[in-house]
């Protein structure tokens, strides 16, 4: 799997992210989260998103400390969603900031967190508040910032943003080097900014490919959820079935090549360095890798697809 440079920053990621935040000791042995791991990482598996807000966190933790000692020469990215201020903060504090840097360092045994993924919260969660959190919060950040990257533990800054007034916003910071965020066939809100991005030197990378399980060959071809002739699932809502139906229609996407249109839809575009996805099973892990593997930077098609997609995006 060749690795993508994230903007231009010189970290380099592998175009599958491995999302923890479904891997639970309840739906996955540890050895067998070992051996799936190590799978993906033999077929060129490098990066590893997770939160210390995901029940998840402890056994990925785990998992991550058994697979380190079983391939201790393995390389290991990491990106990390660190949420500063929290939503019942009042405001951005650098101590916040360092103290979840420097536990989430123990946690999962690593030097740095490569991609931080910062999110700005506040209770209500809307942005009036949270662009003000922004402004107000810039020296504070930047102080913090330069000492946690002098000192080796941090990589690059990036967003998950919320919003796209948001967004826009956070990526005129020096000190904002891309976006962590939502990009699949249903969830196109950021694609306006990936040109600049791109031009900017700043990188993507897209969560939820499969929009949560939605857009994968094996939930189309389930019939209860119906095959592209049946927009009706027992427990999705039939609004978002049938657009999902309408959209692999449009685009005259076979019903068999579901999942590997899912994961290679958002790597098209090259500003998108990699595509964060939960596998809890080897055979999931086996169809990721397989898609990955023929996935290519296409901006044409790119473009042709979202085109296609929702016109006014372009
Ligand atoms: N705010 C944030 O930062 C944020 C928000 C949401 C998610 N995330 C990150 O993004 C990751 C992905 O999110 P997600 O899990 O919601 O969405 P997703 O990766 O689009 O979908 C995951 C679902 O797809 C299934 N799946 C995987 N491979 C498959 C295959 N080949 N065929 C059929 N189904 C397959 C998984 O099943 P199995 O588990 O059975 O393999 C799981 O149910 C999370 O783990 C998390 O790290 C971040």
């Amino acid at each position: 799997m060749n690795r993508r440079e994230f903007g231009h920053t010189g970290i380099y990621l592998s175009p599958i992210t491995f999302g923890s935040m479904r891997l639970a000791p309840d739906r996955v042995r540890l050895d067998l989260a070992v051996e799936m791991i190590t799978r993906m990482a033999e077929r060129g598996l490098t990066t590893f998103h997770s939160s210390h807000e995901y029940e998840s966190y402890p056994f990925f933790c785990e998992v991550m400390q058994e697979f380190r000692s079983k391939k201790p020469s393995a390389e290991v990215v990491h990106i990390a969603k660190i949420a500063v201020p929290h939503f019942h903060d009042a405001t951005f504090t650098g101590s916040r900031l360092s103290t979840l840097i420097e536990d989430q360092l123990r946690a999962l045994g690593t030097e740095r967190i490569d991609i931080v993924q910062w999110l700005v919260r506040h209770q209500p969660n809307e942005d009036e508040q949270r662009l003000t959190i922004l402004a107000e919060c810039q020296q504070a950040l930047t102080a913090t910032w330069e000492r946690l990257h002098g000192e080796g533990k941090v990589g690059v800054l990036t967003s998950f943003p919320y919003s796209v007034p948001f967004a826009r916003e956070v990526l005129k910071l020096p000190l904002c080097e891309g976006l962590v965020t939502y990009l699949n066939a249903l969830e196109l809100d950021m694609v306006p900014f990936l040109d600049a991005m791109e031009k900017a030197g700043q990188g993507y990378v897209a969560i939820r490919p499969f929009h949560a399980g939605l857009i994968t060959t094996e939930n189309m071809g389930q019939s209860s959820c119906g095959s592209f002739g049946v927009a009706l699932c027992a427990n999705r809502s039939n609004a978002q079935m049938e657009k999902l139906v309408s959209t692999l229609r449009i685009l005259n996407v076979p019903e068999d090549t579901v999942t590997d249109f899912a994961l290679q839809f958002p790597l098209l575009h090259p500003a998108v360095a990699s595509v964060i996805v939960s596998v809890t099973s080897l055979n999931h892990a086996d169809e990721v890798m397989d898609a990955s593997d023929r996935a290519i930077v296409d901006k044409e098609t790119f473009t042709k697809t979202i085109n296609s997609l929702s016109p006014s995006l372009v």
